[in-house]
């Protein structure tokens, strides 16, 4: 009697766990805009906001390094958020091309379109930089 029952008990703790894990998945990589960015898209026109969107994409591939707004967790990744444009994308082409070389950036530049490049440079350009208010202690 007990032994019959023990193999569905096990699997509802096995389902229960993978229900656990699926669900702190799905909030931990949430891929819906947070209220600042529907704000700032709903601000955009609507060649700006494909443009942003098609940035804001792309830009997932680059979070881990420099994070999902732009803004690094660490000082060997440069923080994104707010800088030029133009900055950005010149130096995203001069990673693509090989003027500029990294270990960690020029595989990451090499696989970008001309847009690509224009949309992430206009998405993270559009990002709150952080304020620094960090003091010495
Ligand atoms: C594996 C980590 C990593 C990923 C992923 C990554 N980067 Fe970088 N990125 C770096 C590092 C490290 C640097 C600094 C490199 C250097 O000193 O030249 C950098 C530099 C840059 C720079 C130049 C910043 C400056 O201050 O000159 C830009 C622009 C940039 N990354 C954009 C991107 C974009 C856009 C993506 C996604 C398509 C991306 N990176 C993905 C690590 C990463």
């Amino acid at each position: 009697m007990k032994k019959a029952f023990a193999p569905a008990s096990r699997f509802t703790l096995f389902s229960a766990v993978i229900i656990l894990s699926i669900s702190s998945l799905t909030s931990c990589s949430d891929p819906s805009p947070d209220a600042s960015q529907q704000q700032l898209i709903a601000s955009l026109s609507e060649p700006q906001r494909l443009l942003f969107e098609q940035g804001q994409l792309k830009a997932y591939s680059c979070a881990a390094c420099h994070g999902r707004n732009g803004i690094s967790s660490h000082p060997n990744y440069p923080s994104l958020a707010g800088r030029s444009a133009t900055e950005l994308a010149s130096a995203l082409t001069a990673y693509r091309t090989g003027e500029r070389k990294h270990a960690l950036m020029t595989p990451q530049a090499r696989g970008l379109s001309n847009t690509d490049i224009d949309a992430l440079a206009y998405y993270f350009s559009l990002q709150q930089p952080m304020v620094a208010s960090k003091q010495a202690d």
